[in-house]
């Protein structure tokens, strides 16, 4: 992953980067780094951890050129060796590079000797390539260096006492923003102020100095490009009072299925009916694939059609069997994600019938894509998806929605779900405080349920650290009663009214051996013993397709709670990042 930015202008500030580099630490935040150029010297600083740990040891300096990274490690370790900027053997190049340069120890072999190398990342190699192209023109030099790589890189480069810096990219996001005499590079184009970039494509170069930047094709010949339009406010991105992202982003819910709705009822849908579909296959990641799994049951439900749920990496490992009639629908927050980019190539070959749902309009997968449908969740900062997977279920059962013809239908229904979640406030940090420290919680549901049971699983592991697992409330007696001890929290979620009693049937069969039973229900319970429970929350009731939000939102809340109470930063939980570039 890893977030990257350059800047050339005139006395550059190091605070201006650590700015932008802190939009991009949703890419990962192993370590930090940055290289400025002053009176013809490198300063280079870096430290491991977030952008806050190198913006407080970095002195405040300002110089004509400056490149910075946020580092998701692959190769190498977490320390300072391994963050970037990374240096060549000579101490002439500074690189930083987002992606995986898989022929690296190849090149190492060709291009350097041991002792000029000291760090274990693939990116040191790059910068010791272009070291060796003495002979070459900077430019040709560049060319030649990213021609030697395989794999995926997105690269800004600075060389001592150029003035310039040399950016390329494949497979990764690399844009442009190009302001006076200021140029600016970035992993995102929320990192740029409002008003014109450029995209780079894969086998394009560019080259920015203090008055222009240039693009050039692989043969170095100049290149005219098309501006694109900023449109990202900085405010989106502030935490408007809330003390996290997460927090602000589930708060966000409402307003954003509303916008969704609205932007829904423009859309002209009449490519549906010319598409004959025999089977439908849904393909997203993590939290993408389980509301793949939601739109899985809304294409069965709705329009009776074979409709199959599979997360990217599964359907890249499996012969996926689809032909012209398939169609599939790809989910993601981000559209970077490398494994649903990966899948979108794969089911490409096949069939043409394919719609990317995302949030982010200029990503890889919406560019690849033939159709794409907008999440409209505005920009997602904290690494727990929040506002964007409920958003991307709604998507989906508008979708579906349109597919069946009931759009007025859906648009009453989100639009009620909507308002309901306006006035939805619940506490749930008495529960928080009884799960807080247990090393094990299950959750259960069936159906629709189990689905909203795998998201809050997940949320909760990925930000609280605490193994949390969901099962089929079918299944426990399966095996997974066995992990049943006394105290051990299971969650029990039951929205469906002919579920009901089966569901609770296997929630007492875990209190019979000792589990808490939590419930979260929107369906009431007149004929049961409350007493059964520790604890419960009923949940409004919109309909069968959409009551999931509530209970989903009621998960986030209560992982948000806990790891808050685990004294943990939930926005940035450890080993992970937002957006996944490999597969
Ligand atoms: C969700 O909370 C996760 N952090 C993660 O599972 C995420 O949903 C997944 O990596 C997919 O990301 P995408 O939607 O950007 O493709």
């Amino acid at each position: 992953m890893c977030g990257i930015v350059g800047i050339i202008g005139k006395n550059i500030k190091t605070t201006e980067i650590f700015d932008k580099l802190e939009k991009l630490q949703y890419r990962g935040y192993d370590s930090a780094g940055i290289c400025i150029e002053k009176d013809n010297k490198f300063y280079v600083h870096k430290e491991t951890g977030i952008i806050d740990n190198l913006r407080k040891e970095c002195p405040n300096l300002f110089g004509d050129v400056i490149i910075g990274h946020t580092r998701w490690a692959t190769h190498g370790k977490v320390n300072k060796t391994n963050a970037h900027p990374i240096l060549s053997a000579n101490g002439c190049w500074a690189v930083v590079h987002n992606g995986i340069i898989e022929n690296f120890a190849e090149l190492k072999d060709k291009f350097a000797s041991k002792d000029e190398l000291i760090t274990e990342t693939d990116t040191e190699i790059v910068a010791n390539i272009l070291e060796k192209g003495k002979g070459k023109e900077d430019l040709q030099n560049f060319i030649f260096t990213c021609e030697q790589l395989k794999g995926s890189f997105a690269l800004c480069v600075m060389k001592k006492g150029s003035k310039s810096l040399f950016i390329a990219k494949k497979k990764k996001p690399l844009y442009v923003q190009s302001i006076g005499n200021k140029t600016t590079i970035a992993s995102d184009p929320i990192c740029f102020e409002k008003g014109e970039y450029f995209k780079m494509e894969d086998g394009e170069y560019a080259v920015a100095n203090f008055d222009n930047v240039r693009f050039f094709d692989c043969k170095g010949r100049l290149v005219s490009k098309q501006a694109l339009k900023c449109f990202e406010l900085v405010s989106q991105i502030s935490k408007n009072g809330f003390e996290h992202f997460m927090l602000k982003e589930i708060t966000e819910t409402p307003q954003k299925i509303r916008g969704l709705c609205k932007h829904y009822q423009t859309i002209d849908w009449s490519f549906l009916k010319r598409w004959w579909i025999n089977k439908v296959k849904l393909i997203g990641c993590g939290s993408a694939y389980h509301s793949c799994l939601v739109g899985a049951y809304y294409f069965r439900k709705h329009l009776n059609i074979d409709a199959e749920a599979l997360p990217a990496s599964e359907f890249l490992s499996d012969n996926a069997i689809l032909d012209s009639s398939t169609l599939c629908v790809f989910v993601s927050q981000s559209g970077e994600t490398a494994d649903t980019i990966s899948a979108l190539k794969k089911a490409l070959k096949k069939t043409k019938k394919i719609i990317s749902i995302t949030n982010v309009d200029y990503s890889t997968l919406a560019s690849l894509s033939p159709i794409v449908l907008p999440i409209c969740a505005g920009v997602e900062i904290a690494v727990a998806s929040t506002k964007a997977y409920t958003c991307q279920i709604v998507s989906l059962y508008m979708l579906v929605m349109a597919l069946k013809s009931k759009m007025r239908n859906a648009v009453r229904n989100v639009l009620n779900l909507s308002k309901r979640l306006d006035r939805f406030s619940l506490d749930v940090s008495k529960l928080a405080e009884a799960i807080k420290d247990q090393k094990n919680i299950f959750y259960i549901g069936r159906n629709l349920d189990y689905i909203t049971a795998l998201e809050g699983a997940l949320k909760l592991k990925e930000i609280s650290y605490i193994n949390c697992n969901a099962y089929p409330a079918g299944e426990l007696k399966h095996g997974v009663l066995a992990l049943i001890q006394k105290d051990v929290p299971v969650i029990v979620l039951v929205s469906n009214k002919r579920l009901v009693q089966k569901t609770l049937n296997s929630a007492f069969e875990a209190k019979s051996r000792g589990a808490k039973l939590f419930l979260f229900h929107s369906q009431p319970l007149e004929k049961i013993d409350l007493n059964k429970f520790d604890g419960g929350f009923m949940l409004p009731n919109v309909n069968n397709d959409l009551t999931c939000i509530f209970e989903t939102v009621a998960l986030q809340l209560l992982a948000y709670n806990v790891s808050v109470m685990r004294g943990l930063d939930p926005d940035k939980p450890r080993n992970l990042a937002k957006s996944v570039t490999v597969e």
